[in-house]
């Protein structure tokens, strides 16, 4: 394997991991506020970042590569709303993304071929990944102090499973 690949792709693999910490971390501070729904909503987007880093994982021992897992920073732990929550969600999604593109650049320059078609996938799930946050943190802003809109929102997302997009529809439908 292109060892400028294998580095960098094990860096990235580094930011996924943390990508699902800082979900997981997000995750204890709804259920600490009891809003299960969007302590579930973030379980299953932990899940998800689980997934991205399996995928590169796979990809480096597919080509004969080497993981090294390194330490995972430890992820914020509380927020002052739920806004503030989702609104540090999205930013991380749009820098996520920015390594992304980043990742291909750089698969281009190595005319690593195999490694540019792999991540055209991740290219085309972090415009998900963004559009799925977008919304909810819009939602929030319209909400404010409102408790009854909270609690809607809530159960809205409270409804989300592991098959789904974040605003309900199942992809592959
Ligand atoms: Fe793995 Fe949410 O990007």
């Amino acid at each position: 394997m292109n060892k400028t690949i294998e580095s960098a792709f094990n860096e990235h693999l580094n930011a996924e991991l943390f990508s699902a910490y800082l979900y997981l971390s997000m995750a204890n501070y709804f259920a600490a506020e009891n809003l299960e729904g969007m302590a579930t909503w973030m379980r299953i987007q932990f899940d998800e970042e689980r997934m991205h880093a399996d995928k590169f994982i796979d990809f480096i021992n597919d080509r004969d590569g080497r993981v090294i897992l390194e330490q995972i920073d430890k992820p914020k732990s509380d927020w002052s709303s739920p806004l503030e929550a989702f609104q540090d969600a999205l930013d991380h999604e749009r820098l996520i993304s920015q390594k992304i593109n980043a990742l291909v650049d750089l698969a281009v320059k190595e005319s690593d071929h195999a490694a540019n078609t792999f991540l055209q996938w991740f290219v085309t799930e972090q415009v998900e990944e963004e559009a799925n946050v977008q919304p909810i943190v819009g939602k929030l802003k319209m909400i404010k102090d409102n408790s009854m809109g909270l609690l809607m929102l809530d159960e809205q997302l409270g409804q989300r499973s592991p098959n789904d997009t974040a605003n309900g529809a199942d992809p592959a439908a």
